[in-house]
């Protein structure tokens, strides 16, 4: 059966850790709509969302400190971006908590759709400034240097 998200070089934005980080996302994206499609039940799926979420709150984090770090200009415009999605996840997992709802195709797809467009057009437009200008504004200890 095919991947909800196949991930392809396209979508790389040239920063390897940022990278290797979406590479991890959506291979967890990809986990949680194997869970639902194969209705391996309210747990497995509670687990799968968990994990995406906590990957997805260190990735957001790690992310915006790169461009505080870099002073990017678009640095809030991005972050209510992050925020904005980390506001509906939440609900979300609420909402599954409390038994109200379940996991859809839809949602699946909504999260597939906003990880596309995410890091095709923001994160790319932040990997484009960063070679351009931010780079050497990062500094000579970027974040990664303390997390490895
Ligand atoms: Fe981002």
């Amino acid at each position: 059966m095919a991947e909800l998200f196949r991930w392809s070089r396209e979508f790389n934005v040239g920063i390897a850790p940022i990278d290797e980080q979406h590479v991890e996302l959506v291979g967890l994206l990809n986990r949680l709509h194997a869970a639902v499609r194969e209705q391996r039940g309210v747990e497995a799926v509670r687990d799968a969302l968990d994990e995406l979420v906590a990957c997805t709150l260190n990735h957001f984090a790690d992310e915006e400190r790169l461009m505080s770090q870099a002073r990017y200009p678009a640095y809030a415009e991005h972050r209510i971006h992050h925020e904005a999605l980390t506001a509906q996840v939440r609900a979300l997992q609420r909402r599954l908590e409390s038994g109200e709802t379940t996991i859809s195709f839809e949602l699946l797809d909504f999260l597939r759709v906003w990880l596309m467009r995410h890091i095709g057009e923001s994160d790319r437009r932040f990997g484009e400034w960063y070679h351009r200008e931010g780079a050497g504004r990062a500094g000579e200890s970027p974040w990664w240097c303390f997390w490895k």
